[in-house]
C-alpha cells in the first residue's frame, strides 16, 4: 500500500516516517521547497529524539521520499493523509482550517479513483465530513473513502508514542476505510493494542476531548499546588498518592508553571468556541484556560517577588525556555509570558536552553543567550528554572551558588531536592 503524507510538521513528518519504518512506501509532499529541499538532504527541521534514525534508515531503503511534487505524490497514493497545519485564528479562538480544504481542494484532481483520504490534522468536529463535500463538489462521481485518525503524539516522545500508543482511534464512513487503517497499523495490532472504530464525528471530538481533559487535569493540579502552598502541603506528595488512584492515574498530575505547547493552548481555544457556536458551554475548560493564563503570569511575579522591593536593573538567569524538555518548540511556552513581564519590571534577563534557543531568539528581544547551563548564573540575583531538562537535573547547586549574586533559585519544575539547594546556601522556591 502506497501512503502520501500531506503537510511535513511535527504530525505529517513523524507519522510518515513511522508508518515507513512498518515497512510501507512514503512520499512526505509539502509546499515548502526549502523544508523539502533540507529533509532530502537529511537535514530534520525539528528537534525529535530518534526522527533523525529512522528517516535516514527509510530514505537509504527507499521507502521514504520528500516531494514537492503534489500531483504525482497523490496520484500514485491509496491512502491519503492530510496532516497540515490547523493554527489558531486571530479573534475568535476557532481552529483556521483554511490549509486542510486547500489541500482537498488540489488532491481531488490529483487522486486516483478508490483512494483512502485521512485526516490527520486536528480539527473541530465536522471538518471531515467538510472535507469529503469538498472533494465531491471539485470531482463529481468520483469514488473515494474519507476517514479520520487523530494522532496522541506528544512532541518529545512522539516515536515512542506511535509505535506504542495506549489505543488507535479511526472515524470511517465505510468498511474500505476501516480496512485501509486496520492494515496500516497492522504492526500494532500484534501487540494487541486497542483499536477505537467509530464515526466521523466521534473521533474528531476523541481528540479535542482527550487534550481539553489533560489540560484540566494539569491545570487542577496546578490550583491544589497554590492551595498546598498556603496551608503547608507538598504538592509532589498529593499528587503521587492520588495517582495512586486507578481512577485518577499518576500521569499529568506534575504541577509546574503551566501547560504550553502548540497543542493544549490552541486545542482547548478551539473545542470551548466550538462548544459557544453550538450554544453549549464548556464552562470546565474555559476556565482551564483562564487559570492556565493567569499562572503563567503569576509565576513572572513569583520571580519578581524573589527579587525584592526594587527589581529594576537586577538579573535572573533562567534555565528552560521550550514548552518542556525534549522539544525545541517555544509555542505558547510559559517562558513567552514569564521572560518579558521580567524584563517589563526593568529585570536583565539571561537564558540557557539545550535546543530552543534558535526559535526563541526572535521571540524574546533582549534576553542574552548563554552557550552553557553554568553560565546563567553568572551574576544572577535569582535563579529560575522553567523546563525540565534532565541536564539541569545534575548542575552542582554548590557550583551555580558560587556565580549567583543573590540567594534564590525558583524552581517551577521542581527539578531540585530543596535540601540539596540549602545545603549549597540557597533558598528553594518551588512549586
Ligand atoms: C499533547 C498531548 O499530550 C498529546 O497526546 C497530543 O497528541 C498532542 O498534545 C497533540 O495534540 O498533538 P504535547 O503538547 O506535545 O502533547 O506535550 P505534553 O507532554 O502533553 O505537554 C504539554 C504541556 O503540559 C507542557 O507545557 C508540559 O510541561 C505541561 N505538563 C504536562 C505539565 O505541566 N504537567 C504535567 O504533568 C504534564
Amino acid at each position: 500500500m502506497r501512503i502520501t503524507m500531506i503537510g511535513t510538521g511535527y504530525v505529517g513528518l513523524v507519522s510518515g516516517v513511522c508508518f515507513s519504518e512498518f515497512g510501507f512506501d512514503v512520499t512526505c509532499v509539502d509546499i515548502d521547497a526549502e523544508k523539502i529541499e533540507r529533509l532530502n538532504r537529511m537535514e530534520v527541521p525539528i528537534f525529535e529524539p530518534g526522527l533523525d534514525d529512522l528517516i535516514e534508515r527509510n530514505y537509504a531503503d527507499k521507502r521514504l521520499t520528500f516531494t514537492t511534487d503534489f500531483d504525482s505524490a497523490v496520484g500514485q497514493a491509496d491512502v491519503v493523509f492530510i496532516a497540515v497545519g490547523t493554527p489558531s485564528r486571530r479573534g475568535d479562538g476557532e481552529a483556521d482550517l483554511t490549509y486542510v480544504y486547500e489541500a482537498a481542494r488540489r488532491l481531488a484532481h490529483a487522486m486516483k479513483p478508490g483512494t483512502v483520504v485521512v485526516i490527520k490534522s486536528t480539527v473541530v468536529v465536522g471538518t471531515c465530513r467538510k472535507v469529503a463535500e469538498i472533494i465531491a463538489a471539485e470531482r463529481p462521481g468520483l469514488d473515494f473513502s474519507i476517514a479520520s485518525n487523530p494522532e496522541f503524539l506528544r512532541e518529545g516522545s512522539a516515536i515512542e508514542d506511535f509505535m506504542r500508543p495506549d489505543r488507535v482511534v479511526v472515524g470511517v464512513v465505510d468498511t474500505r476505510g476501516e480496512e485501509a487503517l486496520r492494515r496500516l497499523y497492522r504492526p500494532l495490532f500484534l501487540r494487541e493494542t486497542p483499536i477505537v472504530v467509530t464515526t466521523l464525528e466521534n473521533a474528531e471530538l476523541i481528540k479535542y476531548a482527550s487534550n481539553a481533559f489533560l489540560a484540566m487535569k494539569i491545570t487542577f493540579i496546578n490550583e491544589v499546588a497554590d492551595l498546598c502552598e498556603k496551608v503547608g502541603g507538598d504538592v509532589q506528595k498529593v499528587a503521587s498518592a492520588i495517582g495512586l488512584d486507578k481512577r485518577i492515574g499518576s500521569k499529568f498530575l506534575h504541577a509546574g508553571p503551566g501547560y504550553g505547547g502548540s497543542c493544549f493552548p490552541k486545542d482547548t481555544t478551539a473545542l470551548a468556541a466550538t462548544a459557544r457556536k453550538y450554544d453549549t458551554a464548556l464552562r470546565l475548560v474555559e476556565t482551564t484556560i483562564e487559570v492556565n493564563d493567569a499562572r503563567k503570569r503569576a509565576m513572572a511575579e513569583r520571580v519578581l517577588n524573589a527579587l525584592g522591593a526594587d527589581p529594576a536593573g537586577k538579573t535572573v538567569g533562567i534555565l528552560g525556555i521550550a514548552f518542556k524538555p525534549n522539544t525545541d518548540d517555544v509555542r505558547d511556552a510559559p517562558s513567552l509570558v514569564i521572560v518579558p513581564a521580567l524584563q517589563a519590571a526593568g529585570v536583565r534577563v539571561r537564558a540557557h536552553d539545550p535546543e530552543a534557543q534558535e526559535q526563541a531568539a526572535p521571540l524574546l528581544p533582549g534576553v542574552e543567550w548563554c552557550d552553557a547551563p553554568y553560565d546563567v548564573a553568572n551574576g544572577a540575583d535569582v535563579l529560575a528554572v522553567l523546563t525540565e531538562w534532565n541536564v539541569y537535573r545534575g548542575l552542582s547547586p554548590r557550583a551555580l551558588a558560587e556565580r549567583m549574586r543573590g540567594r534564590t533559585v525558583v524552581d517551577m519544575r521542581n527539578i531540585w531536592p530543596a535540601e540539596e539547594i540549602a545545603e549549597a546556601g540557597l533558598t528553594h522556591v518551588g512549586i
